[in-house]
């Protein structure tokens, strides 16, 4: 492995935080990991894995080795290994593929199951961690395996999807932050139907069709949500941030009709017969935040939930603004908001 020293991590996480690493590696295959952990070893040293450094926020120079994900090899089956009766198409990708690139090639190679998590910035590796979601689609609903490397014992293995225990941005990995994933099995298909359910994407696609979504190729439905994030996400490249930075609330029956006779509008989606998931854009906007702007951090102007930067702004700044509105939100609404994204200062993950 090749490693550098005090390396500035700015370029390598999408909220543009100038921090350091004291030590840097690229990741190209299981060797460097092994390499890695026993450097790590050596050294007593912290270490930390990024991806495409979309869910993180740096609050501090990081005083041990940053490892960048650089596995990116994409095993598709061979045109002859498919089976013309069954409609299976799996594919596995290592960690380090980005993961639109992904997509755009699974919907050239006429495979569907994907399309509704276009745009989603970041590597594949990163997928399952937070088990990505967005219009209707979850990565668990086609992922069929993961392989894991084990950065505590060395170990290898493979993970089924029930393994992974996904929930609504959660899974088994942020609770085992020691395993790193390598690879990532998708099960997806050649002919399904498009989830377009989701109420903007339905809109959206009968307005540019001109007829029912239900009859959207997988193509139809990745430009519908292509054009639907562009219009309400900021591009990570020209405006610094890690999509929702809360993820939406939880809440009980009796707490959502409280809050529903209180705040008419209130928007929730229904989780299960006693749970419901508000949306915490929609809170932050009822409090005024869309648009609100100090000095190098402030939140998006079309989408309350997502915070942004200027470029020159540090993790603190970014930390301290979601401490206000999360505040604001628990006073006004009695309702606590969780960060989506992870905090890491000098020596690893911390929470708040
Ligand atoms: N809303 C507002 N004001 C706002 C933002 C939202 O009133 O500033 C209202 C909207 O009008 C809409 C509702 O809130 O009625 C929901 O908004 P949206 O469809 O944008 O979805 P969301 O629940 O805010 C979640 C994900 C997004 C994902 C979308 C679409 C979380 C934390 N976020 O947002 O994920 O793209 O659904 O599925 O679950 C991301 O993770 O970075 C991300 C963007």
């Amino acid at each position: 492995m090749e490693l550098q020293h005090s390396i500035s991590l700015k370029p390598y996480n999408t909220l543009s935080l100038d921090v350091k690493a004291a030590y840097f590696v690229r990741v190209n295959c299981i060797a460097d990991l092994r390499a890695a952990r026993q450097f790590c070893q050596d050294k007593h040293c912290p270490w930390l894995l990024l991806g495409g450094g979309s869910n993180l926020v740096l609050t501090q120079d990081f005083d041990g080795l940053v490892m960048f994900m650089a596995m990116d090899q994409v095993f598709w089956p061979a045109e002859k290994s498919l089976d013309r009766i069954s409609k299976n198409f799996i594919v596995s990708v290592q960690a380090g593929y980005e993961w639109d690139l992904l997509v755009e090639e699974s919907i050239m190679r006429g495979a569907s199951g994907l399309e509704n998590l276009s745009l989603i910035p970041g590597q594949v590796g990163a997928a399952p961690i937070q088990n990505i979601g967005a219009y209707g689609v979850e990565l668990k609903h086609c992922l069929g395996g993961v392989q894991v490397f084990d950065f505590d014992t060395g170990e290898e293995f493979e993970l089924s999807s029930a393994d992974c225990e996904f929930g609504y941005r959660d899974s088994v990995f942020k609770r085992h932050q020691c395993w790193i994933i390598t690879q990532v099995r998708l099960l997806l298909s050649r002919d399904t139907e498009p989830k377009v359910s989701y109420g903007i994407i339905e809109d959206t696609i009968t307005s540019q069709l001109g007829k029912p979504a239900i009859s959207a190729s997988p193509q139809q439905v990745r430009d519908a949500v292509i054009h639907i994030r562009r219009s309400k996400l900021p591009d990570p490249k020209k405006i610094p941030n890690v999509g929702s930075f809360f993820k939406n609330p939880m809440v009980s029956n009796g707490q959502k009709q409280a809050l529903a006779q209180q705040w008419p509008g209130l928007v929730t989606y229904a989780v299960d017969p006693k749970k419901h998931k508000l949306a915490a854009g929609w809170l932050i906007d009822q409090l005024g935040w869309k648009g609100f702007r100090q000095g190098e951090v402030g939140v998006h102007e079309y989408q309350a939930l997502v915070l942004v930067c200027s470029g020159s702004a540090t993790g603190k700044e970014v930390l301290d603004l979601a401490k206000r509105i999360k505040a604001d939100v628990a006073v006004k609404f009695g309702v606590t908001l969780e960060i989506e994204p992870r905090l890491f200062d000098n020596r690893g993950e911390f929470y708040l």
